[in-house]
This record gives structure tokens, sequence and C-alpha cells, in this order.
């Protein structure tokens, strides 16, 4: 049948959608473009946010904290929690080792309560081997900090992101990057001293004191804990690398407490030039070897390749033992032509998305909103994001719908409302943490805009209809083009019902900016 543009059988899509553009950012060209803070204040009530599904090996120990918004003090509650976890009521913090060690999934109900309501949600562990089963959240220092990463700093980090509500949205990881051991030749004192102790073991530099310590400190806040290296000799900002030294390295992190490791290729190029063995098996090499050190260790700890998209990483990522690969090079450095650079990135992490799933993900870099430093200069300090409102919207929309990795690396001790708007919203991340696990594919795309579609476990569908062009366009998709009829449809930035669309629902979406829907089945 020949769809023709309908009216939404609730309310005018265009009407209301256009009021709300303009009731949110003001009047004139200008605040039209350009809008503010999207979402109302959350509720006060508790609502239970991240993953409803969540990986464990058998035997490794467990740690989650429930994250959760609304009013404190809230008391939590866990219902068929297994043997050999313990939930702290006040604080919402699991962990233990699950006794039974069979690969199982384990249903259980999160309850969240405080003065004002009650909140309960179903969450499985899954015990086996997948890990990562949602895409990993969290915060990494590079883009802010470059080569000055310290212990001070992580901890503060980690505080920031249990006080700046990150963590009740989900966010759990504190990332360490590059520049965390010596330097080979170099003369600050704090870089100095053996790359290795007697046994061989990487020894951190000056910055970090005590790495246990550290883990420690962010592991009692109910966070994890990340770190960075490289196969190679060197990492790319010539510290001390792995090459030689994997299961060293490997027993290191674990007896550090690690939970996450971003293995970076960097100088591995010098140890297998390109045509010294066919590719992709020397791609693959360092890749595989680690992967396998890491399984073996009586801790799990989330491996992210870093090797900007060599030999279709995408395609063996998985099975080389990784949870997540970059796709492309470095964000930070992309220079964008007509659009800033995070679209270019997006776009090419966006073909791949027939290979993500749980435990296995595309990762276009990190969110760099906010205050941050300069990639080309790391000398320079951190500055405001020169992205207007629009496009930032429409960077993190993208990620979530891509189910990619969401690690901020903006500066994260100086969080804006804006930024945290942008970062903080449950309705938008559950969309990224959706136990589907699927990635967004095109629906369309042309110069001037783009749309997303990504399909929810529930049988809902997030979708987002992206503006390319200079100027407030209208965009539509048909409910053909996403294979569905009749959908009820929630603007996800703005926490709005807009109605019910039968053959096509349309949005005014201004300059480089996005509508960001979910459109659920209607019984
Ligand atoms: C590479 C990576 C970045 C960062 C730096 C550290 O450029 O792609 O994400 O880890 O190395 O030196």
């Amino acid at each position: 049948m020949a769809t023709r543009p309908r009216r939404p059988l609730l309310l005018s899509a265009l009407s209301v959608l256009g009021l709300a553009v303009v009731a949110a950012t003001g009047s004139g060209v200008q605040a039209d473009r350009e809008p503010g803070i999207l979402t109302p204040p959350p509720p006060r009530t508790p609502r239970i946010n991240g993953p409803s599904v969540y990986g464990v090996r058998p035997g490794r120990p467990f740690l989650y904290r429930i994250p959760a918004i609304g009013d404190r003090p809230m008391r939590f509650r866990a219902e068929g929690l297994p043997a050999g976890l313990a939930l702290d009521e006040a604080t919402g913090i699991v962990r233990g080792t699950i006794t039974d060690l069979t690969p199982r999934s384990h249903q259980l109900t999160l309850i969240a309560s405080n003065a004002r309501g009650r909140a309960s949600r179903p969450f499985r562990i899954v015990v086996g081997d997948t890990l990562a089963l949602t895409p990993p959240m969290g915060w990494n220092d590079w883009y802010t900090f470059y080569e000055q990463p310290s212990d001070e700093l992580m901890r503060k980090a980690a505080d920031i992101m249990i006080s700046s509500g990150m963590a009740d949205h989900g966010y759990q990881y504190v990332n360490i990057d590059d520049a965390w051991m010596g330097k080979p030749g170099s003369n600050d004192p704090a870089l100095a001293g053996p790359a290795r102790d007697e046994r061989g073991m990487i020894n951190a530099n000056g910055r970090f004191p005590d790495m246990k310590a550290l883990t420690d400190y962010i592991h009692a806040l109910g966070l994890k804990a990340g770190l960075y290296t490289s196969p190679g000799p060197l990492t790319c900002a010539g510290f001390h690398g792995s090459h030689g030294y994997e299961a060293q390295d490997a027993a290191r992190f674990v007896e550090w407490g690690f939970d996450f490791l971003k293995y970076d290729w960097c100088s591995y190029e010098k140890v297998a030039p390109k045509g010294s063995s066919p590719d992709p098996e020397r791609l693959q090499k360092p890749y595989r070897q680690m992967g396998t050190l890491l399984k073996e260790q009586p801790r799990d700890i989330v491996l992210n390749l870093c090797q900007y998209g060599m030999g279709d990483v995408w395609t063996w990522g998985a099975e080389v033992g990784g949870h997540s690969w970059r796709t492309t090079g470095d964000l930070g450095l992309e220079k964008g032509e007509r659009l800033p650079g995070f679209y270019s990135i997006g776009f090419r992490n966006a073909r791949h998305s027939a290979f993500a799933g749980p435990g296995r993900w595309n990762d276009p870099d990190y969110i760099l909103i906010g205050y941050v430093g300069n990639a080309h200069d790391i000398s320079e300090p951190p500055k405001p994001t020169t992205l207007t409102p629009n496009e930032q919207y429409s960077y993190m929309s993208m990620w979530v719908l891509m189910a990619a990795p969401l690690f901020y690396s903006g500066d994260i001790t100086r969080l804006d409302p804006f930024t945290l708007n942008v970062l903080n919203n449950a309705e938008v991340i559950a969309v990224n943490q959706d136990a589907l696990g699927l990635q967004a594919r095109f629906v369309r795309k042309t110069d001037d805009e783009f749309v997303l579609v990504k399909p929810l476990e529930d049988g809902s569908l997030a979708v987002g209809l992206f503006n390319l062009s200079e100027e407030t366009r209208t965009i539509s998709v048909r409910m053909a083009e996403l294979g569905v009829n009749r959908r009820r449809v929630r603007d996800l930035w703005r926490w709005k019902d807009i109605g019910v669309f039968e053959d096509d629902y349309s949005a005014s979406v201004g300059r480089h900016g996005v509508m960001l829907v979910r459109m659920d089945p209607i019984p």
C-alpha cells in the first residue's frame, strides 16, 4: 500500500514537536538550533538502571553496584541471590563468589525502596564464559590527562563517578590509559627506575605508589578498575609495554586487582611489520596470546582490542578473546571536514553492525564532550568542547544506538550540568544496555540525514533521526522501512510520550541534531 504521510492517531507529531523544540529552547533561529538541557529532573522515587543481564566466569569474584536513581537514603534487596553473594542493603553493592560453578543463569529480582516508593526489576546473572554481556561503561583518563594519570586522579575520578550520579546510571569502570608505567629515557624522576622487578613483574611509575590499594579503593565504592598496555615493547606514548612479559603482566594485573585491559597495538608494528607473516594471523597473534592468558586467570578481566580496525578486527576480535575492539583510529585526532570528526568515526563503526552482540562490541572510541584535552597537542589544558549541544546529543545517541562501549573521556573533575545531562539519561542509556545486544543498522543515509534503528529485547525499536544539514529539517521514517506497523512513540531525551503512529513518523530536527525515540508495540 502506498504510504502517504498520515497524522498520528493521538497527537500531531510535528506540531507537538515544533512546540517542544521552541519551548525547550526559547525563540529565534539560534535558540531553535541549539537546545539546552532537554531532560526533566530525574524522578525522586527509585528507578533501577543498568543492564538486566550480567556475565561472570565460574568461581571468579563478582562485584556489581546496582545503579539506581531516586532520593537517598535507599534500601536495596535482591530476591534469588545465588549462594556466595551478599548484598549491602544501604549501598546496593553485591559482592562475593558464586559457589555453584555450573554454567547457568540465575534469575534475580532487584528491589530498591526509599521514602517515596519502590522499584523492582529482573536481573539475570549468567555464569559462563562470556563477559561484558552489555557494552562496558565508564571513564578513561586519556583525552584529558594524557601522560599524567596518577593514583590521586583515579581515586578522585572514582569518587566523582559516584557523586555525579554517573554510577547510578551504570558507569562502572574507572580506567587508567597509557603512562602508568616507567618511561625509558625520561628525565622525570617519577617515570625513571627499573621497568620490572626481579620476577619480571612490571612496576608502576612513581605516580602510582600502590596499585592494589588503588583498586581496593575503587572496588570499595562498588566500581571497577581498568588498565592499559601494549603487546609491543613500548606503548603509544613510549612507556614500557608487555612484549616478552605477557604472562607476567596478565598475572600482575590480577595481583593488582584490575578488571579491564585495553591492549594497544602501537610498537608491536615493529615486532611484526607488515608482510612478516600473513594477515590476519600477524594481527591476531598478540591478541590471541593475551586473550588466552586472561581467560586462565582467577579473575574476570574484560579485554578491549585497540588496533584501530586493522584486518577487519570485528570479524575475529571475539574469537581471540576480545570483548570489544576499536574499529577506527583515534577519535580525538579525527579531523572533521563539513561535520565534526565523531560523525565519520561513527559512520565507519556503523558499517560493522552485523558483528556486534553480547560480549562482542564494536568500539568507536570515547565520548569527548565537556572539557576535553587536545590530542594534537597534549600539553594544552583541556578546553570546553566546540561541539554544539545538538551535536553532543547526536554523538551520544549514535553511540547508544550502536551499542558502543560508553566511556566518557572528557574532564570528569569539571562536569557541568549540560554535560551530565547528556551522559546521564536513564532512558537513553537503557537503549545502549539492552540485553538483546544488537547494534543499530542504517535505515537510510544521505548527505543531509540518516536514520538508525536498534531492535530491543522487549520487541520495541530505538530509532534515531539525525539531521546532517545546516538547517532545521523534517525527517521521516516509514513504519514499513522498520518492518512494523502501528507503534507508540516516546521521545527519549525529553521523556515525553509523543503519540501513536501508523504509516510513518516525522520529526522536526535542528541543525546537526537528533530525535531519539523508542517505538513500542501496541498489544
Ligand atoms: C593510542 C590509542 C589511544 C590512547 C593512546 C595512548 O593512540 O588509540 O586511545 O590509548 O594510544 O598512548
